[in-house]
């Protein structure tokens, strides 16, 4: 134990130091094959999207029954077409919100067109910041009905991850660096009620995630190093969306967090990625529903 605390914690958080990326980092993207995203979503999301951005409603609806759009998000009905551009998603941080006013916060990005909540949860261990755990996700989960995205930054996935997903996670996703048996996180988490999926961080080769991807609902590309909000976005991991779209033939959830925001999130769409996480770039903009239009659009 002494040992393994002894290791600087940003190098463990960086993943495989000295395993060489398998990237062939100049290599144009659009060389690489990428297959129609898939529409696999976290529990309660059935976001479909047209040619013109109009989703389906998260829920069948009753005959009669009223519901509000707003003006340029038409309902949606039917199963996308074969042109029909990538589904984009985008998921605010709520590590950059205000926590004093937490309940506002996720209500301007609710209003503002958020399609997931992002949630990181980090023990102090696997990343030199703590956040919080599911006693807080589970208050979330009484103030909202976006589906709740839990990014699981600490060693012990397996022993925790049922705990968020029992506190209402729709999605939890754990690191592939943490040691330990993959599949009985994902069992663990799933026989608790969430889906699972599995992080990269930036220096870690995507075929190590090659034998997880058949059980993942999401896979998360990290952009910059974990722990923190407001770091530059690393455009270098951007290689390994088409290689998981490509030839890894993976069909769910590409997300990408860390540095995303209306500069960067066109090249990260472009790669293949569906879902964005943003932090600092909705929460410190004034007008949240603006800047994730500008994300989305990007
Ligand atoms: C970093 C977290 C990110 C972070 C993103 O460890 O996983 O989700 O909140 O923040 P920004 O968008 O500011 O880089
Ligand atoms: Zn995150």
């Amino acid at each position: 134990m002494l040992a393994k605390r002894g290791v600087p914690v940003a190098l463990r958080a960086f993943g495989d130091l000295g395993e060489p990326l398998p990237l062939r980092l100049g290599d144009p993207l659009e060389e690489v094959q990428v297959p129609p995203p898939a529409l696999l979503l976290p529990r309660g999301a059935r976001l479909l999207e047209d040619e013109a951005g109009r989703r389906a409603p998260d829920e069948p609806r009753a005959q009669g029954e009223e519901q509000e759009e707003p003006e340029d998000r038409a309902p949606f009905h039917g199963a996308p077409s074969l042109q029909s551009r990538p589904l984009v998603k985008v998921a605010p941080s709520l590590l950059s919100a205000d926590f004093g006013r937490l309940k506002d916060e996720i209500a301007s990005v609710a209003e503002g067109g958020a399609d997931l909540l992002h949630l990181d949860v980090m023990d102090g261990h696997f990343v030199p910041n703590l956040t919080f755990g599911p006693f807080i996700v589970e208050a979330i989960r009484r103030i909202t009905d976006l589906p709740l995205d839990c990014h699981l930054m600490i060693e012990e996935p397996l022993r925790y991850g049922p705990e968020f997903a029992k506190a209402g996670a729709d999605v939890v996703t754990f690191h592939v660096e943490v040691p330990g048996d993959p599949a009985r996180t994902f069992d663990a988490i799933e026989a608790a009620g969430a889906k699972a999926g599995m992080v990269l961080n930036p220096a870690t080769d995507v075929r190590r995630l090659e034998p997880w991807l058949p059980r993942c609902a999401m896979v998360l590309v990290m952009s910059v190093v974990p722990g923190f909000a407001g770091q530059a976005f690393l455009p270098d991991v951007l290689a390994k969306i088409p290689l998981l779209r490509g030839p890894l033939r993976y069909p769910g959830d590409v997300e990408i967090d860390g540095g995303i925001g209306p500069a960067t999130a066109g090249e990260a769409k472009r790669a293949g990625a569906n879902v964005l996480v943003a932090g600092s770039a909705i929460f410190r903009a004034p007008d949240r529903a603006a800047a994730i239009r500008r994300i989305r659009e990007a």
